[in-house]
């Protein structure tokens, strides 16, 4: 911190002066959140007129890739362009090969969404194997380690020809969120070698191990089926370890780099910010809006007062951008004033 300037003292020192005229505190608001920072996740599944409700995030669905388009149409008719992409496959394996089927689901997503909205949406695609294995863990499974666990080196060309298949399929960003060690440049290889120089990483570089991403494995169909994420994801104690793993990133080439959950995590949102010089992306992820949803439905919370607080204060931590469930709903009550 600078060294702090002398402001005066009461009586001369009045800081509601800025606040009694509504016009006045507008111009001084330090912070703002518009439609265009939010992202919105999209759950794919395979089939056709498909929106099956996801019992713990009231109001999100899985969609087959038709259905898909209607939810980014009304999202950007809100006024959200951006989408994050999840699959759920119609098989799963221990290796998670649908991951890499050219016709596999969010391939067959992101045809079905560029067809009909074309360059009026960016489609960002979450990389990772969790919803495509069988275990339930972030790819193929081994004993390099000396114990049963997420093997590290092996998986990283199965991730970059993941991120390939899907910058061929259309996806305008990859973001890879197993937090394998060399994700990042592995991924970069194999984009630049498969001619997807330009297509940007966003990087999940600081992934929690976090308890509140349990209504997300409902949605995606992808708890671990023993065991924990514990020695892939960070430990929620650590912050130095955090900016290890953005200089990693950055290092490997990372063109934004995410925190990942948000609300616990806000003390790392401002360190990553002041940090570097990439975007910074907060994930605000299933848990945190469950339970707004779950205090809003019982009338113990005003949800819109809340959710906006909510995603301004991730921007107030230093966020550009914000992944967030309630990203449509957000928007339109931004439109709404
Ligand atoms: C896949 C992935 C997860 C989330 C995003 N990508 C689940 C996990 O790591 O277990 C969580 C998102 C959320 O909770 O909203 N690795
Ligand atoms: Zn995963």
């Amino acid at each position: 911190m600078e060294p702090w300037l002398p402001h005066g003292r009461f009586p001369q020192a009045r800081p509601r002066r800025l606040r009694h005229n509504p016009l006045v505190r507008d111009m001084v608001r330090q912070t703002s959140l518009a439609a265009t920072d939010l992202i919105e996740p999209v759950f794919l599944r395979p089939g056709q007129g498909i929106m099956k409700p996801v019992a713990s995030m009231p109001g999100v669905f899985q969609v087959s890739p038709d259905m898909a388009v209607r939810q980014a149409t009304e999202a950007l008719e809100a006024g959200i362009r951006a989408f994050l992409l999840f699959g759920i496959p119609a098989g799963k394996d221990p290796r998670g090969d649908a991951a890499l089927d050219e016709s596999g689901i969010v391939q067959e997503g992101l045809r079905a969404i560029r067809a009909a909205l074309g360059d009026k949406v960016v489609l960002i695609t979450d990389e990772c194997f969790c919803e495509y294995t069988d275990h339930g863990h972030c790819g193929i499974l081994g004993h390099s380690t000396g114990r049963l666990d997420l093997e590290n080196d092996a998986n990283l060309p199965r991730l970059a020809t993941q991120c390939v298949s899907h910058a061929r399929a259309g996806a305008d960003i990859v973001a890879p969120s197993g937090m394998l060690d060399g994700m990042v440049a592995a991924i970069r290889r194999g984009l630049d070698a498969a001619g997807h120089s330009h297509t940007p990483i966003m990087s999940y570089a600081v992934k929690f191990a976090s308890g509140y991403y349990g209504p997300f494995r409902d949605a995606a169909e992808s708890p671990p089926q023993f065991g924990d994420r514990g020695s892939y994801q960070m430990d929620p104690a650590n912050a130095s370890e955090a900016l290890r793993e953005l200089a990693l990133d950055l290092d490997e080439g990372a063109d934004m780099v995410m925190v990942k959950p948000a609300l616990a995590y806000l003390d790392i949102v401002r360190m990553v910010r002041d940090r570097c010089a990439v975007p910074v992306v907060a994930y605000n992820v299933s848990g945190e809006f469950a339970m707004v949803k779950a205090a809003a439905e019982r009338g113990w919370i005003d949800e819109r007062k809340v959710v906006l607080e909510t995603l301004l204060g991730m921007r107030r931590a230093g966020a550009d951008l914000i992944i967030s469930y309630h990203a449509r709903d957000a928007a339109r009550w931004l439109r709404a004033g």
